[in-house]
């Protein structure tokens, strides 16, 4: 299959061009690097070195013998965009190639309506390119689990039936995002599910929990193959960011009571349900919709797991809570559905303890890096506009910024 791969150079996307041409599939990818920008942006950098996309695809000629089609360039430019759908004629494109922050996003105006808009032009572009070139190709467009908020009820994959006054129908699952970022991801669902509907293309939608680890296979141990690692406050997600944390003897910082929970999914398995709903597409005009993770776990219980094991490696490291800067509930109900890709095959592969276990091994060779840019590891973008360092539970917070 040709499967082009928009924002092949993030955490995600660069182990799965490197996953999914270990398969024999033919990958392109496109990227203009915004993701490393945007962390520098934070004051930080990925805590694993990372090569520039040069150096990756000579990396993967070296070491497998394989090659990838890369294109620099903004998914926002719709002639960019259209140009390589018709000259590559992918039969599938994975949209990973969006702002995936939600700090980020609440940081001010600009920020809020920059997110947006990048994510959501990206995706129409890629819908009409591929309605006016590639009309049977398969549209896999990440969203989030943090599309459905925590409403206190089970929450389907995308769809349930309701009865209303007499009425039966079968409905998207309302949405009740937490941020700007996860309205983004909402609108380009809405819209991806409208043109399945007018267009008749066929997508898969991922409502994908929070990715978490540092190593895929088709690594293999070569530094240049790596997937970048990040810790700062608004691109560093949680498993990531506590392990960071703990080699470097930095207290792991569960926002508020901790008792969020969340689906979660290493990023080994992440690759195999990728791949799973690739190679088993919907039919045409249909609009499906997988909710993407193992399993849900509370802040606190995850924050646990990294210091026992960190305890094991002979890391001391404790957990002590921050103010919460994001606006959400810290104690609710949760129990999404996760069926769909397991009905396909998914077979979930690595437990946390595991993971977390090769992922701090892994850091403790880059403590250096971590601890220059550690500063970063404390949040200071509030939900509620004003920005201000955020202290440990307790304490005083100092205004950084009005
Ligand atoms: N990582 C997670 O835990 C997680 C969880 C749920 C959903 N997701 C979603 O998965 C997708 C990928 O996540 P990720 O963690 O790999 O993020 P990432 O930021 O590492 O990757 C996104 C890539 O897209 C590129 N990009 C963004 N806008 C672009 C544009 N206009 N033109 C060209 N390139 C552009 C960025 O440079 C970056 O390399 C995102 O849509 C994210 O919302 C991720």
């Amino acid at each position: 299959m040709k499967i082009l791969i928009a924002g092949i150079d993030g955490y995600l996307g660069w182990p799965l061009a490197l996953h999914l041409s270990g398969r024999g599939h033919e990958v392109g990818g496109i990227d203009m690097y915004l993701r490393r920008k945007w962390v520098e942006e934070m004051s930080s950098w990925s805590a694993l070195p990372i090569s520039s996309m040069p150096e990756r695809l000579v990396a993967l000629k070296e070491r497998h013998d394989r090659e990838i089609s890369f294109w620099e360039g903004d998914l926002t430019n719709y002639d960019f965009v259209e140009g390589i759908i018709r000259e590559f004629e992918p039969d599938a494109v994975v949209h990973l190639g969006e702002c995936p922050s939600a700090p980020y996003s609440m940081i001010d105006v600009h920020h809020a309506k920059w997110v947006q808009s990048n994510n959501v032009d990206s995706t129409f572009n890629l819908i009409f390119a591929m309605r006016d070139h590639r009309p049977e190709a398969h549209l896999l467009k990440l969203g989030t689990m943090g599309e459905y908020g925590t409403p206190g009820m089970p929450i389907p994959e995308g769809f349930f039936e309701i009865e209303y006054r007499g009425h039966k129908d079968r409905l998207p699952f309302p949405r009740q995002a937490g941020s700007w970022y996860h309205w983004s991801k909402v609108h380009g669902s809405n819209n991806i599910m409208f043109a399945c509907k007018i267009y008749g293309l066929r997508a898969t939608d991922i409502m994908q929990g929070v990715v978490f680890g540092t190593q895929t296979d088709e690594m293999a141990g070569d530094p240049r193959l790596l997937s970048r690692l990040d810790f700062d406050q608004a691109f560093g997600t949680a498993i990531n960011r506590f392990c960071c944390q703990a080699v470097i003897g930095h207290p792991l910082t569960p926002y508020g009571r901790g008792h969020q929970k969340r689906g979660f999914l290493p990023l080994r398995d992440s690759m195999q349900c990728f791949t799973l709903a690739l190679e088993n597409p919907p039919e045409h005009g249909e609009y499906r919709v997988f909710n993407q993770f193992h399993e849900v776990y509370d802040i606190v219980s995850l924050a646990n797991t990294v210091r026992e094991v960190s305890s094991d490696l002979g890391l001391d490291v404790e957990v002590r809570h921050l103010d919460n800067p994001r606006m959400e509930l810290e104690e609710h109900f949760y129990e999404p559905d996760h069926q769909h890709l397991l009905d396909l095959g998914y077979q979930p592969a690595h437990d946390v303890a595991t993971e977390v276990r090769m992922m701090v091994g892994d850091l403790i060779a880059h403590r250096d890096r971590i601890e220059a840019k550690k500063d970063a590891l404390v949040p200071d973008v509030n939900w509620s506009g004003r920005r201000s360092r955020v202290g440990f539970v307790g304490e005083q917070t100092v205004s950084t910024r009005d």
